[in-house]
């Protein structure tokens, strides 16, 4: 039987939508050539509030109808299971998944007339997928008619995100803890590149060790796919292709978090894969390091992301008028955005199963104070390109971020995150071990 958290979501969810139907597709399996699919992950919202892990799957709940739960799934079939590997089927949706009632996905058309029935207000996630949606929408079509007998039907279309992702914006601690598991595992494999990481080496040998501690503790897959920057591709902001050979005097920049349970870790790392930052490789790294401490004590419950960014900001301006980087003085530089010449991303986002989580930032144009139980990263950076001849020599080619993972506390804050080396001297013994 599924763990009965899945129920109390449930439960919480319904409560919330007062009346109406919910409609939730998984998520599509994604063909990558011919009969071949690209690895299946499911949709978080279904995830979160079924546990089921199976494409072609549409999970209803409902105020109204005397079943509350459906699901309609795939039905077992032997010869496709001794090809894809075993399903749940229809009679384990009910015993395994806890769903009240359960029906081939074939028979969606069929069913979902009856559960739109008498429900004014559909929960929906319209535009996402076409092919979905016309489902959707001819069932509401065909449940209009019924009025003439005296039902009702949806006449409003709500996104779903309106209560789901507020419910996932908040964790609880079982939430947490999975979140500070995939952390622990991400820890331990940026530790191991510090270990490893020389030069002569190519980036994705770097790559692989992060990929091989992340799976032997059991995570799924990477919450998204592994930056391993060296030299000048440390000031790429999305690099990925991990093959450059890496040189004595490189920064190595390290984005890779795992997914643990269905949660993310997101977590960048930047350090000299000779072992020692150079003077100006330190000086940016000192830099990064005070906006990152700065925005981190800026965390807590009533600040908002955009407080935590402005923080950052402050100490980044100060520090490139200071290096050289831009002219002051540095409330105008802060003021025309002079310093996204070499901090162009924001600082936080939020972080749950999704690596940019789900939730509102803004509430009636906004910002919105962060509450207890909240996670976010916070993960300032400097990046000044090879080819910048504006930039003083000495600091071209080099890219640092540091990125780490925050949970809002009463208190004020906790870093998941605490344990993975960031300070130099603790970097450089980590990238050294005797
Ligand atoms: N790794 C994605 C990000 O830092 O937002
Ligand atoms: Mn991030
Ligand atoms: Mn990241």
């Amino acid at each position: 039987m599924v763990d009965p958290i899945f129920a109390q979501r449930r439960a919480v969810l319904l409560d919330a939508m007062g009346e109406g139907v919910l409609v939730l597709f998984a998520a599509g399996a994604a063909i990558r050539n011919n009969d071949v699919e690209h690895e299946y992950r499911q949709d978080s919202d279904f995830y979160y509030l079924t546990g089921f892990d199976e494409p072609e799957s549409v999970l209803v709940l409902s105020t109204v109808h005397a079943d509350r739960y459906a699901l309609f799934v795939r039905p077992r079939d032997p010869e496709r299971e001794t090809w894809d590997g075993a399903r749940v089927g229809v009679d384990g949706a009910v015993s395994e998944l806890g769903a009240k009632v359960a029906f081939p996905v074939s028979e969606l058309a069929a069913k979902l007339p009856d559960w739109l029935e008498n429900a004014e207000r559909l929960f929906y996630r319209i535009g996402r997928d076409r092919d979905e949606d016309e489902q959707v929408l001819r069932a509401i079509d065909r449940t209009r008619p019924r009025a003439r007998r005296g039902a009702t039907f949806p006449t409003q279309i709500i996104d779903p995100a309106t209560l789901v992702h507020e419910m996932r914006r908040k964790k609880t601690p079982a939430e947490i803890e999975l979140m500070a598991r995939a952390i622990d595992i991400t820890g331990e494999a940026h530790v191991a590149a510090m270990a490893v990481a020389r030069p002569g080496m190519y980036e994705y040998e770097v790559e692989a060790v992060l990929r091989n501690i992340f799976r032997k503790h059991g995570s799924e897959r990477p919450a998204y796919a592994p930056i391993v920057g060296s030299g000048p591709n440390a000031t790429v902001l999305h690099y990925h292709k991990n093959n450059r050979l890496m040189e004595e005097g490189d920064l190595l920049l390290i984005d890779a978090g795992t997914e643990f349970g269905y949660y993310a870790a997101d977590v960048t790392r930047t350090f000299p894969v000779g072992g020692k930052f150079t003077e100006p490789q330190r000086e940016i790294y000192d830099l990064v390091l005070a906006a990152q401490d700065a925005s981190i004590d800026a965390t807590r419950p009533g600040a908002t992301i955009e407080e935590i960014h402005a923080a950052s900001v402050k100490v980044l301006a100060e520090g490139m008028v200071t290096l050289g980087l831009i002219e002051g003085p540095v409330e105008e530089a802060i003021k025309d955005e002079r310093y996204k010449r070499y901090y162009m991303h924001k600082t936080s986002h939020y972080l749950g199963m999704d690596v940019h989580d789900v939730g509102r930032y803004f509430e009636r144009g906004k910002p919105r104070p962060l509450e207890p139980g909240v996670v976010i990263t916070v993960e300032p950076g400097l990046y000044v390109s090879a080819t910048d001849d504006q930039a003083p020599a000495r600091y071209r080619g080099i890219g640092v971020r540091i990125e780490d993972d925050v949970l809002v506390t009463a208190e004020g804050r906790r870093v998941l995150s605490d344990a993975i080396p960031r300070r130099t001297s603790d970097v450089e013994r980590a990238c050294r071990p005797s």
